[in-house]
């Protein structure tokens, strides 16, 4: 299928300008002026007032991710969905073997389970433990499956966190291989304590998790990882970061040039710690690690993506529906941790960040997708619109108004974090592959 659209805004990292793109066979064939159609097929689009931004790229997702609460409520078929009617293209979901499996075997049966996804589906695979062939499955991960970045968990390590000299031997050989190591940030032994300690409390349950999982635990356990890192020669990127106490040693790291990658997700932008104060019925939705911090992290981490030490947004999608979050009533360590937010990246982003002049457009279209693509290997056939890149596109209307609600998001889970918030700009047709996927409020 030929798709010509006429006098869109397109926004790249680096530039904007009103233009024609010509799709063919899945690709960007042109950019230019008055473009012509080459086969009397073509479908014209008339993308006048709209912007075209490359398909986003959510580097941060678990889908149908195993736990004792059940699965996370979208599996991929209803998570890739719900992506396409947000503007997301493309995710980037995780491989976690159980130990004692290798990682190329859990990695072979991750991508079978994700054959129901619609989008482009890409995966971070992580070592859960250190084996005598750990280094060998690392480097039949890359040189034989292309997977560039391995996440590994400092906290969670009594099933799937690696203890400091474990992960810096993943560091060795990754670093060593030319791939990136990700990282889930938080003193794993502290807060194992605190959380034993909390229980004892009569206290209610999400506040207990909030206590027991503060800042500064997540800050030393970056500085420890910044440290490992440095040593090993390894590029890093930090997942999920939520507190000012993170960035400044992030800040420190880039200035004095260390490869250090930091994300953050809408969550940490726009919502804070008061949400644990409520009922548990509510609270219970907004348990997630790390938890909600307070309004001054949310504007450190704005001011972070305005100025380049956060590269990119990615939603770390991980819904529960409320009768898995109230396995925990009675004891926090139960709650299953994590909150939905794939379809809504864009909208938020664009409403919070670019409407409200806390970020430019070039800078809203490098944090949803641009940096991910460079940062994870996909660049330049994702995160650009050239000609030669895969044709990922949004055309956005940037005047619609929206209430974000669970009675009417795509996402396969009956709470939703930003119930209520409302949102200006969505993507009127979403083009995948060089197909439209999504058009009139439609999935094609
Ligand atoms: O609370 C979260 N973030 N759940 C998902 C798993 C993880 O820790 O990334
Ligand atoms: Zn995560």
């Amino acid at each position: 299928m030929e798709i010509l659209i006429k006098n869109g805004n397109i926004i790249n990292p680096d530039n904007s300008q009103i233009l024609d793109i010509l799709i063919q066979n899945g690709h960007i064939a042109q950019v230019g002026k008055n473009l012509k159609v080459a086969v009397s097929q073509t479908r014209v689009i008339d993308a006048s007032d709209r912007y075209i931004f490359p398909g986003g790229i959510d580097p941060h997702v678990h889908l149908h991710l195993p736990t004792p609460a059940g699965f996370s409520s979208d599996d991929f078929y209803s998570g890739s969905r719900a992506a396409l009617f947000g503007g997301t293209t493309t995710l980037i979901d995780f491989v976690t073997p159980h130990r004692g499996q290798s990682l190329v075997d859990a990695l072979v049966e991750r991508k079978a389970e994700a054959a129901s996804s619609l989008i482009a589906t890409y995966f971070h695979v992580s070592p859960v433990e250190w084996r005598d062939s750990t280094a060998d499955e690392i480097l039949e991960c890359v040189h034989e499956y292309g997977i560039k970045s391995f996440k590994c968990y400092m906290a969670y390590k009594n099933n799937i966190g690696l203890d400091d000299d474990d992960l810096f031997k993943v560091m060795l050989v990754v670093g060593k291989a030319g791939g990136l190591v990700m990282l889930h940030c938080e003193d794993g032994d502290a807060i194992e304590r605190l959380r034993h300690q909390y229980a004892q409390r009569e206290m209610p349950a999400a506040k207990a998790h909030l206590m027991s999982r503060p800042p500064e635990l997540e800050a030393e356990a970056v500085k420890t990882a910044i440290a490992l890192a440095k040593k090993a020669k390894c590029p890093i990127y930090i997942v999920h970061v939520s507190s000012l106490l993170s960035l400044a040693h992030i800040k420190e790291a880039q200035k004095n040039g260390q490869q250090v990658y930091a994300e953050t997700c809408p969550q940490y932008l726009l919502l804070d710690k008061s949400k644990y104060d409520l009922d548990f019925e509510k609270a219970a939705a907004f348990v997630m690690s790390p938890p909600l911090r307070t309004t001054t992290d949310n504007e450190a981490l704005w001011e972070a993506l305005a100025k380049g030490s956060i590269a990119t947004v990615g939603t770390d999608h991980c819904p529960f529906m409320l009768k898995q979050k109230m396995v925990g009533k009675s004891d926090f360590r139960k709650i299953p941790n994590g909150a939905g937010g794939i379809e809504h990246r864009l909208a938020l982003l664009f409403s919070y960040g670019y409407l409200k002049n806390k970020i430019n457009l070039q800078r809203f279209v490098d944090l949803t997708s641009t940096r991910a693509s460079q940062i994870f290997g996909l660049f330049p056939q994702k995160g650009i619109l050239a000609e030669g890149a895969n044709a990922d596109l949004l055309i956005w209307n940037p005047k619609t108004a929206n209430i974000i609600s669970s009675q009417s998001h795509h996402q396969n889970c009956d709470l939703n974090i930003y119930e209520g918030f409302p949102t200006i700009g969505h993507p009127e047709i979403v083009i995948a592959d060089g197909k439209i996927r999504i058009e009139n409020g439609k999935l094609i």
